[in-house]
């Protein structure tokens, strides 16, 4: 079985022109795997800049939200069509930050990752337990309860363009890091809870893992068989240390 693995940044609200330089710099240079992308996260207004910037054929560059209305009277909200128009293709959806600072519920992320599937953006579908639940061994619960309501909505079909990203809470931005025995167990989790809505799907949907991803832990976190890519938060202002993810990551082929 053939699956592409793809390596994220999520720059969140950070960077400059001046680093979309730099990145652009560093990765255009890279020899990425066959069957690998690379995909740069960038605030929205960095967008237009980012897609003239990067130049390789195998990187791509997306957003971190988008409303789920085509448009309207949403004051501050981007849209799908404005995020194709300025060149993303692909675009995060549902990261913790986004559920815990911003109130999005299932519900409201399902209807995101609709939208984008719909305007033909490859959703990055953000999924993670908090640090209770784990201890509560409330994780493969807690997974199912996110991932569910988006399958239900947009269908087995549709998910086969979702790329998901396992993100446990307590390892973003914190420096601690799931072990690589502990992150491939809950993609091997989630590889099998989608399976049972259809295995070729589940076969084929890349499940990338995040949460303090960095050059130093990348390759044995990309060396589980069911760890796809990452989708990489403060690793990825640094283009020395992204260029380090890049390259250890690897599609099958
Ligand atoms: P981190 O962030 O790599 O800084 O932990 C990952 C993310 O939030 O996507």
């Amino acid at each position: 079985m053939t699956r592409q693995a793809i390596v994220a940044a999520n720059w969140k609200m950070n960077g400059s022109l001046d680093l979309v330089g730099q990145m652009s710099t560093a990765l255009n240079e890279l020899t990425i795997a066959e069957n690998t992308k690379v995909v740069v996260c960038v605030p929205a207004p960095y967008l237009a800049a980012a897609n003239v910037a990067f130049t390789h054929d195998a990187i791509g560059t997306g957003a971190q939200n988008l409303n789920e209305n085509e448009s309207g009277a949403f004051t501050g909200e981007l849209s799908t069509s404005m995020l194709r128009e300025f060149g993303a293709e692909y675009v995060i959806i549902g990261h913790s930050e986004r559920r815990s600072i911003y109130g999005e519920g299932d519900a409201l992320i399902a209807a995101k990752v609709d939208a984008a599937l719909k305007a033909g953006l490859t959703p990055l579908f953000c999924v993670g337990e908090s640090e209770s639940e784990r201890e509560n061994n409330e994780t493969e619960a807690v997974l199912e309860s996110q991932i569910k309501p988006v399958l239900d909505l947009v269908g087995v079909e549709a998910f086969k363009n979702v790329v998901i990203a396992y993100e446990p809470v307590w390892a973003i931005g914190t420096g601690k890091t799931a072990s690589p025995e502990m992150a491939q167990e809950t993609h091997a989790f989630i590889r099998k809870y989608l399976a049972e809505a259809d295995a070729d799907m589940a076969a084929k949907v890349p499940l990338l893992y995040g949460g303090s991803m960095n050059a130093g832990n990348c390759e044995n976190l990309l060396a589980q068989a069911d760890i796809d890519g990452g989708l990489v938060g403060g690793a990825s202002l640094k283009p020395e240390d992204f260029s380090v993810i890049c390259k250890a990551a690897k599609g099958s082929i």
